[in-house]
C-alpha cells in the first residue's frame, strides 16, 4: 500500500519534492527490517501506522494541489464569487450595485448642469442669461455648473452625443462645423455666490485654473465602435475627479478650431456636456 503511494508521488514531483518521500520509505523499510529482527512491539506498529498515514496525507495533499493548479478551474470565478459571502468595502457600493441592478443602468449617472452661461470675447461686456442654447465658437465659450451629492467616487465631464436615430426621435440636433474632437473643458473658479452664474459676460466670467482635459463630442455609438476608445473616460486627459458627498463644480468649455450650436434640453437621449458619476 504504501509502495502505490510512493509511486503515485512521481507524478506529483513539481509539487512535491521526491526525496523527502523517497527518505521516509527508506525508513520505513530500515525499520521494519531492523524491527522484524525483533519481536514487534506495539510502538513499533504505531510508529509505522503514523508514517503510512503521513505519507497518504502526502499523496493527497499532492494531489489536491494538483487539482486546483489544473489549468482547468474546478469552478467558474462567477460560481467561486457567488459562493463566497460579499465583503462590502462600502454601503453605497451595494447600493448603487442595487439601483443599477433596478434600473438596468449600463451607463454611470448623468447629472444635468444648474447653469449654461454663454460668454463672448468679441461682446466682451455683453451679458448673456443662463440658459439652454450651447454655442462654441473661436470667441464663444460656454460655462458650465454643476452641483451633486453623489454616492459614488469619481465623476468625470463628458460631451455626450447619443446615436443619431436617437437624435432624430427626440427632436434633437447640433450644428457643427471644425474638429469637434477636443473640445477643452477648464476648471475655472466657483464664485461664493453662484447665483451670479445666471447672467455673465466675457469680462465678469469666472477665471481659469488649470486644462481639466479635452472631450469628442461625437456619437457615443461611434466612440464605442472604435476600440481604441474603449474605456477613454478611465484615462487621461479626460478630466476624472473625486466628487463623493457635496460637490460643485464650475468650468469653462472652449473649442479653438470648431463651430458648435445646440440646445442642451433635460430630457433623452441625451445631448451635451454633462457630469457623469462613476459607479
Ligand atoms: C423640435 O425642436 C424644435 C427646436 O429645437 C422646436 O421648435 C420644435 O417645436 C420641436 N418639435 C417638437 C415636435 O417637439
Ligand atoms: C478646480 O479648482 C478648485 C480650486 O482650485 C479645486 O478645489 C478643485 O478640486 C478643482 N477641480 C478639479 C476637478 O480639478
Ligand atoms: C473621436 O471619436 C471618433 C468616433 O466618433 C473617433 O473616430 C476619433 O478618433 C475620436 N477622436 C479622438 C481625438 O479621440
Amino acid at each position: 500500500m504504501a509502495s502505490t503511494h510512493s509511486s503515485d508521488m512521481q507524478e506529483y514531483t513539481l509539487l512535491m519534492s521526491a526525496a523527502p518521500e523517497d527518505g521516509m520509505q527508506d525508513e520505513i523499510e530500515l525499520k521494519s527490517r531492523k524491527h522484524t529482527e525483533q519481536q514487534h512491539s506495539p510502538r513499533f506498529l504505531m510508529l509505522l501506522s503514523v508514517l503510512i498515514t503521513l505519507v497518504a496525507i502526502g499523496a493527497a495533499a499532492a494531489f489536491h494541489l494538483s487539482v486546483l493548479s489544473d489549468d482547468e478551474p474546478l469552478l467558474t470565478p462567477k460560481e467561486i464569487t457567488s459562493s463566497f459571502r460579499m465583503a462590502l468595502p462600502s454601503p453605497n457600493l451595494e447600493k448603487g450595485r442595487d439601483i443599477m441592478m433596478k434600473k438596468k443602468y449600463k451607463l454611470p449617472e448623468m447629472i444635468f448642469p444648474t447653469y449654461i452661461t454663454r460668454v463672448n470675447a468679441a461682446v466682451p461686456d455683453t451679458v448673456y442669461e443662463s440658459g439652454h442654447s450651447v454655442i462654441l465658437s473661436p470667441t464663444d465659450s460656454m460655462i458650465y455648473h454643476w452641483m451633486t451629492n453623489s454616492p459614488w467616487q469619481m465623476c468625470y465631464i463628458s460631451g455626450f452625443v447619443s446615436p443619431s436615430e436617437l437624435l432624430v426621435a427626440g427632436n434633437k440636433s447640433y450644428r457643427s462645423e471644425g474638429d469637434l474632437s477636443a473640445i477643452e473643458i477648464w476648471n475655472v473658479t466657483t464664485p461664493a455666490n453662484t447665483g451670479t452664474l445666471t447672467a455673465l459676460s466675457w469680462n465678469t466670467r469666472p477665471a481659469r485654473i488649470s486644462l481639466l482635459g479635452t472631450v469628442n463630442f461625437t456619437s457615443v455609438e461611434a466612440q464605442r465602435r472604435t476600440l481604441q476608445l474603449d474605456g477613454q473616460e478611465l484615462r487621461p486627459p479626460t478630466p476624472r475627479f473625486h466628487c463623493l458627498g457635496e460637490t460643485e463644480i464650475t468650468v469653462e468649455v472652449a473649442c479653438k478650431a470648431c463651430h458648435l450650436e445646440f440646445e442642451q434640453v433635460f430630457s433623452t437621449p441625451p445631448l451635451g456636456f454633462e457630469l457623469l458619476q462613476l459607479a
